[in-house]
């Protein structure tokens, strides 16, 4: 079977050679396809950090094994991994944070064993970057959270936790606030844990399972986040561990998967061949794992645990009273382990299963629609509008422009209704929401709503605006806070 790897920037190659010389030590039944991407790309000119040549033969070979890129600053160009990720479709996020021996941390010191893996959707949520400066005041980030999106990432999570034999599986949000982004993802995991009813499931409010992993971490088993609370939530369960230099990280699609470290390229250490591949070499195992190759990655994964359990250490963590290896003695150790078995969560080797099928061709994109659909109607319109004035002067001009089809309902300023109650001690900023809802709550037409923006734009600079649509007979929108 053959993979693309990219070595990337750097400490990136350093870490990618050791790698792969564990990697052929072990024999592992792989050919590498090395393809071009992040910094010299982009100085090339490439402005999305690829050489065509490597976009086709990772869409043709399916799993890309890279190394860190670095983002050129202040070129307004958009990160390669994020554009990797995005561009084919790797929707879940699954980083497995563990105890090793040897690797100190105030829970390994206690005795307190932590295995947890958080599964993060890799697509959607405010990480689309579809941001505007509504006025020279106020920015507008769109956070995206679909049916679709949130399916395929918990199906994934629920399908792993069961091969995992997992204890519980925990949905994290923020649903009591966001009620309908992180409410529909909420949903999404409800209707799915309804097909494993032998998983103890359940859900918690993000920012309670942050202090309660730092408090009780050894509670938690598998949980499922969107795209933001799970990036940061990652990086907490790293801490937890030791650091990002001992968390792996895969990044699953249908069609394609691609395996990382999560850590930068170290520039401060870059070309000194001091870096630490344990991450990058656990990111290789969790590969080997999904492509079949099981017997490998767990003699590697048991050699790797054995060494840090000697005290065996590059010299970013580990005994500083003891002599750091470089990067290569490291790989070097830990071939020289091959066969051993450590104390502390040694893997059973177990034979190869027939190797996964990696990329199949795709000749169109794929679309991603929900079967059952509500019929769905037009109800009112929220136009936001720039405006330094008083919140009374604002609902009288917009009051003139109603006519006979719209109701004035509210105007808020940053989701506070402001009119027709609110409070003076509120503050404004210079964009307000004007919301209009059909007077005899028959439906709207879009022509109807374009009337009414073409009205209002002779008083107003209108910034953005939002249909208010009904399925269901349920609104399928927020309310303003005090509306
Ligand atoms: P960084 O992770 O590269 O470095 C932070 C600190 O950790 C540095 O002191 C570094 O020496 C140390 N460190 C990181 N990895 C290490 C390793 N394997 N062994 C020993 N020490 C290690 O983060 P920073 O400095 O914020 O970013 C540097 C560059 O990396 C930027 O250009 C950024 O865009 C890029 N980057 C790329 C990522 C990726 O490719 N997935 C992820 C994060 C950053």
């Amino acid at each position: 079977m053959k993979i693309a790897v990219a070595k990337g920037d750097g400490i990136g190659p350093e870490i990618m050679e050791a790698v792969l010389k564990i990697f052929n030590a072990a024999r592992v039944p792989l050919e590498y396809e090395f393809v071009d991407m992040g910094k010299w790309v982009f100085d090339k000119g490439f402005s999305n950090g690829m050489t065509p040549e490597a976009k086709h033969s990772i869409e043709e070979l399916g799993i890309l094994f890279k190394g860190p890129m670095e983002t050129p600053k202040g070129k307004g160009v958009k990160s390669v991994n994020v554009t990797a990720r995005k561009t084919w479709n790797t929707y879940a996020n699954k980083r497995v944070f563990q105890t090793l021996h040897g690797v100190d941390t105030v829970f390994s010191k206690a005795g307190i064993p932590i295995d947890i893996t958080i599964v993060r959707e890799n697509i959607e949520d405010t990480y689309g970057g579809i941001e505007h400066m509504l006025t020279q005041d106020v920015a507008l980030s769109r956070r995206f959270i679909t049916r679709p999106g949130s399916l395929q990432v918990i199906k994934y999570a629920f399908e792993m936790a069961k091969k995992k034999g997992t204890r519980r599986i925990t949905c994290a949000h923020k649903a009591n606030i966001m009620k309908l982004t992180d409410g529909l993802f909420l949903e999404c995991f409800h209707e799915v844990a309804k097909e494993y009813p032998d998983l103890r499931s359940d859900d918690i409010i993000v920012d309670d399972l942050a202090m309660k992993l730092v408090v009780r971490p050894q509670e938690f088993d598998v949980v499922v986040l969107t795209n933001l609370q799970g990036d940061i939530i990652s990086d907490l369960c790293a801490g937890l561990v030791g650091g990002l230099g001992f968390a792996p990280s895969a990044n699953i699609g249908d069609h394609i998967a691609i395996f990382e470290a999560v850590h930068g390229t170290a520039p401060d250490i870059a070309g000194k061949n001091i870096a630490n591949p344990t991450a990058l070499l656990l990111s290789g195992i969790t590969m080997l794992r999904h492509l079949g190759f099981m017997q490998s990655a767990s003699i590697i994964e048991n050699a790797l645990l054995f060494t840090l359990e000697q005290g065996i250490h590059t010299g970013d963590f580990g005994d500083k009273t003891t002599a750091p290896l470089n990067t290569s003695q490291f790989a070097e150790a830990i071939i020289g382990n091959f066969g051993k078995t450590p104390e502390l969560g040694a893997k059973p080797v177990v034979k190869d299963m027939t190797p996964t099928p990696t990329a199949f061709k795709l000749t169109r994109n794929e679309m991603m629609v929900s079967d059952e659909m509500e019929k769905e109607v037009i109800f009112g319109v929220d136009l936001f509008i720039e405006s330094a004035e008083q919140p009374e002067t604002i609902a009288r001009k917009c009051q003139r422009h109603a006519g006979v089809k719209f109701n004035l309902i509210s105007i808020s300023n940053r989701g506070t209704q402001v009119w027709p109650t609110g409070s003076v001690y509120t503050n404004l900023v210079n964009q307000y929401n004007a919301r209009f809802e059909s007077l005899d709550g028959m439906p709207l037409h879009q022509q109807d709503i374009l009337g009414l923006y073409v009205s209002l734009s002779g008083d107003f600079k209108i910034c953005s605006s939002e249909l208010l649509n009904m399925w269901g007979g349920k609104k399928a929108y927020s309310l303003a806070q005090g509306q």
